[in-house]
């Protein structure tokens, strides 16, 4: 299906319906790894809200992307019983060797580092989900050798012919 038809379908399955437009926005993220800037116009008529109202949604919750992820997702626990085992030195060490910031990619595209507040692995933190993988006792030679392997798996996919 293309991006245009599931669009069309997620607000269809949406309208209509008492406090959609979070929904459909968690929904189109699903599908298309995030809300593009052209959606948001379909959005609001389908929803009779502004676009501004619906920017606005967008704007401020940080979960929403605008620009599509990288090939992987890391979601790095920044909450405090993570910190209190080590999360707040690997932060560091994360930012510093993906080389991007909090929201963005790594320029070979193969990452997307998003911060969240507890993946309900507390214990066993330092925590962090990659894709849908939740990791614990993350420290940074752990963290460098999943990311070489998330790496070597990218360019193993671009030497498979199409
Ligand atoms: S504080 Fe990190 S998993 Fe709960």
């Amino acid at each position: 299906m293309s991006d245009t038809a599931e669009l069309e379908a997620i607000i269809a399955a949406h309208a209509g319906k008492p406090g959609a437009l979070l929904p459909l926005l968690h929904a189109l993220q699903e599908r298309l790894g995030h809300v593009p800037e052209a959606a948001l116009p379909l959005i609001a008529s389908a929803l009779h809200l502004s676009r501004a109202e619906v920017h606005g949604v967008v704007s401020f919750y940080h979960h929403f992307r605008r620009t599509p992820p990288g090939r992987h997702v890391v979601q790095f626990c920044r909450a405090e019983a993570c910190q209190a085992r080590g999360a707040t030195q690997l932060e560091a060490h994360v930012l510093g060797s993906l080389e991007c910031a909090w929201h963005e990619t790594t320029a070979d595209g193969a990452v997307t580092l998003e911060p969240v507040y507890c993946l309900g692995n507390c214990a066993c933190g330092p925590s962090l989900m990659i894709d849908d993988e939740l990791v614990g006792r993350v420290d940074a030679a752990a963290f460098d050798a999943r990311i070489a392997d998330l790496r070597a798996e990218l360019e193993d996919a671009k030497g498979v012919p199409a």
